[in-house]
């Protein structure tokens, strides 16, 4: 398996990393989880094919909690209206939690979406979306979650675009205590997907096709034998056990990275259901705190 050097790990390489894993390759971490002959595998690069047969879609050998997960991809170019390219963690069973990137094609020369989303206790409706500062169709860009007991932050190319803020002290429920898995597909979702589903995909341009490398996986696998209770135990730092994603420089964001977060906001934000106040007339508890912080 190869193991990249990180910054982060060069700089912790003093602690303890007990169950921490990191790979560049695709097969270390995962699988095809359906239509795998709509995968094409070409060197260093993956690609996933849409068409009017079948979308595809993969998922990570483990399961992990906190952390943080990378995956590089260049989205469908030209013509990408009606597909959806998602990449998300997610844990199982009604009551599982989910952080989700979703990446809303369009219509060519028209710009990309992205959507993300955070599902608690099997309850999501915290959608969030916004225009990109980059055109995500010509080159690779890198797409990561990072996940501690503080908080869930979604970076694009290291800049924080959303934090979703442990508020357990307010009584918020917050995901912390369920394994999750790392997941990838493309979809046709014309339905909703591209300028309100007022555009649909159009399958001459088929097919459609999202390009990843890089994947990374720093995390803490938490493997099936271990019961859920134990897991959290095993990824929490303690006395003799530290993780990176715990250290105090890392485990919250910076004063740069605030300040990227508010320009994204500032600049780049179109929806937010923090401020859908027709969809939630009486505003969600977690976004009413957020504000004050
Ligand atoms: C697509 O382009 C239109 C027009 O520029 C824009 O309003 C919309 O936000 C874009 N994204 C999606 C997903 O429709
Ligand atoms: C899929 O699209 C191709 C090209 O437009 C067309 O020839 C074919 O009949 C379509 N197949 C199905 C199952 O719709």
């Amino acid at each position: 398996m190869a193991v990249s050097m990180s910054g982060s790990f060069v700089l912790f390489v003093g602690l303890v990393l007990v169950g921490v894993v990191s790979s560049a390759n695709f097969d270390d971490l995962f699988q095809p989880s359906w239509a795998s002959d709509h995968f094409v595998y070409e060197g260093d690069l993956l690609k996933l094919k849409l068409d009017n047969y079948s979308g595809a879609g993969f998922s990570s050998k483990n399961r992990y909690m906190f952390g943080k997960v990378t995956i590089q991809i260049k989205l469908v170019e030209g013509d990408s209206a009606g597909t959806v390219t998602a990449f998300y963690m997610s844990s199982d069973g009604p009551n599982h939690n989910e952080f989700d990137f979703e990446f809303l094609g369009n219509t060519t020369g028209e710009p990309y979406s992205i959507q993300t989303n955070v599902y608690v206790n099997g309850a999501g409706n915290r959608e969030q979306r916004l225009n990109l500062w980059f055109d995500p169709t010509t080159e690779f860009h890198s797409y990561s979650i990072f996940w501690n007991q503080r908080h869930v932050v979604f970076l694009v190319d290291e800049t924080p675009i959303r934090v979703h803020n442990n508020l357990e002290n307010k009584g918020i429920p917050f995901p912390k205590d369920q394994a999750m898995g790392v997941y990838s597909s493309i979809w046709n979702a014309d339905d909703w997907a591209t300028q309100g589903g007022r555009v649909k995909t159009d399958w001459t341009h088929a097919p459609f096709v999202a390009t990843y490398k890089g994947f990374e996986i720093n995390a803490c696998e938490c493997p099936v034998s271990v019961a859920a209770m134990d897991n959290t135990k095993r990824c929490s730092s303690s006395g003799e056990k530290k993780y990176w994603w715990d250290e105090p420089i890392v485990s919250e964001l910076n004063l740069h990275q605030s300040h990227q977060l508010l320009w994204v906001r500032a600049n780049h934000l179109v929806y937010d259901y923090c401020s859908d106040n027709s969809r939630f007339p009486v505003t969600p508890a977690e976004c009413v705190h957020q504000r004050h912080q």
